[in-house]
């Protein structure tokens, strides 16, 4: 082999290698739902299967008699797939999974992703014996309850994602304990009943109950905004009282002294009032 052939055979075998080494370390695909994997009978869902910008094939799958089958597949170079189910039932729900092709090799299987479809059975309704106004740290405690049929499973859901599971061997309610909150479980939250038997098949959802989760007691943001104004006055307010003791301090002769202790406590007097008049909508819950 010439030198110059020999350059050129390394180069190949170098650029196979590195080929093959990017072909044996493909990236987990993602996989999500959008608006959510909650959905109701009929509606639409598109889910998402990422890969990588040079992922040519797409591939979505159904876990069906404990086997996935092919839903579909999406040919054309994208970072991202989307399949869309038009109309949600019974045969769609379930649990998906997707992967991709990129050079000669297919990505690992996606997480698995569980579409569940709603409104098969009656709702059923969300209450709490509790606040839904509560601080950081607080527990919340939500029944969800079916007014007339059994059921072994209730899930808690918040904007369109099921959060929690109850497993109840046939009952009217399912009792969930959120918590220790923090700022992220506001919102809205609705719960379902289901069986076992049909695990993404569920009941249409319970009223919704929104739930507040604040640094403050006080639920009123007017107010807070006030309170907040007034803490931050406070200092400015105690700085004009002590230079005014002061500045009395000296304007009274020092023989008078008698005198001058009623001044000082009559300002004292009102630097309590401001106190009080700033504390007193905080204090209330
Ligand atoms: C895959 O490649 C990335 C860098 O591209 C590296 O960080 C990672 O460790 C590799 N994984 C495996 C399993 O080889
Ligand atoms: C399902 O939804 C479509 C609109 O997406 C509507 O035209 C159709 O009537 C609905 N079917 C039923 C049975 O409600
Ligand atoms: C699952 O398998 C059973 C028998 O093994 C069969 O009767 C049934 O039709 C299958 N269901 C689906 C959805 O393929
Ligand atoms: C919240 O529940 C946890 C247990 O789940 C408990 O340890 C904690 O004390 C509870 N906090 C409050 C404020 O009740
Ligand atoms: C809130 O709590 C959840 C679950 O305990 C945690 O995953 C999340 O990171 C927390 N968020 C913040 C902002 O602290």
């Amino acid at each position: 082999m010439a030198p110059r052939d020999t350059t050129l055979f390394y180069l190949v075998l170098c650029l196979g290698q590195k080929i093959e080494a990017q072909d044996g370390n493909l990236s987990i695909p993602t996989i999500s739902a959008t608006p959510g994997s909650v959905i109701p009978w009929n509606e639409s869902v598109k889910i998402l299967c990422g890969g990588t910008p040079e992922s040519y094939l797409y591939q979505l799958e159904i876990l069906g008699n404990s086997t996935y089958k092919v839903v579909e597949k999406k040919l054309g170079f994208q970072k991202t797939a989307e399949f869309v189910i038009k109309h949600m039932d019974t045969n769609t729900a379930g649990r998906y999974q997707c992967r991709y092709r990129k050079q000669y090799s297919w990505s690992v299987h996606s997480e698995a992703l569980e579409l569940v479809v709603t409104g098969l059975y009656d709702k059923p309704s969300l209450s709490t014996n509790g606040y839904l106004v509560v601080m950081p740290g607080e527990n919340v405690s939500l029944r969800c309850s079916s007014a007339h049929i059994s059921f072994n499973r209730f899930s808690l859901s918040k904007e369109r994602r099921a959060v929690l599971s109850q497993h109840q061997n046939g009952g009217r309610w399912g009792d969930f304990i959120l918590g220790p909150v923090n700022l992220s479980f506001s919102g809205i939250y609705t719960c379902y009943s289901w069986y076992s038997g049909s695990p993404y098949v569920w009941s249409a959802p319970s009223d919704a109950l929104q739930l507040v989760v604040t640094d403050t007691t006080n639920q009123d943001y007017t107010t807070e905004n006030l309170i907040r104004m007034g803490m931050a006055g406070l200092p400015l307010v105690v700085l004009l009282v002590i230079l005014a003791e002061n500045w009395l301090g000296r304007q009274v002769p020092h023989k008078e002294d008698q005198q001058e202790l009623p001044e000082l406590s009559c300002s004292r007097q009102k630097t309590q009032t401001e106190w009080t008049f700033g504390l007193t909508p905080r204090v209330t819950r």
